[in-house]
């Protein structure tokens, strides 16, 4: 059985440095085993571009080109978001993202995060792309801004909200992805909202090289352990892994348009 990793940063330099083979080889490894396919998320310029290279490179691999709120230190926003606007033109990106907001550490201006998250929700209206969210800690300003461009969907990654918000979310067309942290034994909010998403709005993803599964919690991440975030779904909801594994990858195919 293969599963769709929606969210991954193989290129991260954290595989040069701790994996054998390096993000070439992590990728090839993933894609050899249980992983049908990995959407590989830019987070700024450079790594964006890196993701197109990668796209191009591995026939299963896609790219999402953004800018993460922890990176918006550009000397003019919008020639920042030209050039992201340039690298979508990529056949295989099938995504904004991911972009959002980061209230977690304090080191980043909200303000300025907002300016970049708001300037590239404009643009995915504009390209009708669907775009991916971070959303840590800033639940009511992610929901707000969202609610701005009705037009624009997408998915919130590392969904990380209560029931009451991913039911809200799915009302408004929204899909939710689960990460490694559905996994772990405390994670209650993640563990109750996994239980009301409905079956066609659901995405499995890893966030590598973060956010490792139990039992790899601390390692290095990697794509292949998407699958034990789908043994856990499958084990909450009640449902067989196999329909876990068949819906995740529907739903990842009808959100980034992917044949
Ligand atoms: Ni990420």
């Amino acid at each position: 059985m293969k599963f769709f990793d929606t969210h991954a940063h193989c290129d991260d330099k954290r595989f040069e440095e701790e994996y054998e083979g390096g993000t070439l080889g992590v990728i090839n490894d993933c894609l050899s085993d249980n992983v049908s396919y990995i959407i590989n998320i830019g987070t700024n310029l450079e790594n964006s571009r890196v993701s197109t290279e990668l796209a191009d490179r591995f026939e299963n691999v896609y790219a999402a080109c953004g800018i993460h709120p922890s990176d918006v230190f550009y000397e003019d926003p919008d020639k920042a978001i030209a050039v992201i606007e340039e690298l979508l033109g990529h056949p295989k990106a099938v995504a904004l993202g991911e972009i959002g907001l980061d209230y977690h550490y304090e080191d980043v201006p909200r303000d300025l995060q907002m300016i970049y998250f708001e300037k590239q929700m404009a643009l995915a209206e504009k390209l009708d792309i669907p775009v991916i969210i971070h959303d840590r800690d800033a639940h009511g300003d992610c929901l707000e801004m969202i609610k701005k461009f009705p037009s624009v969907k997408g998915v919130f990654h590392s969904f990380s909200g209560s029931a009451e918000m991913a039911q809200e979310l799915v009302k408004l067309g929204w899909y939710i992805s689960f990460s490694g942290t559905v996994t772990f034994k405390n994670a209650k909010k993640p563990k109750e909202a996994s239980l009301v998403v409905p079956k066609d709005r659901l995405l499995i993803e890893t966030d590598a090289p973060y956010l490792a599964p139990t039992p790899h919690r601390g390692e290095l991440n990697r794509s292949s352990y998407v699958e034990l975030t789908a043994n856990e779904l499958a084990a909450l909801r009640c449902e067989p892994i196999e329909e876990i594994q068949k819906i995740t990858t529907e739903n990842a195919k009808r959100l980034f348009r992917i044949k």
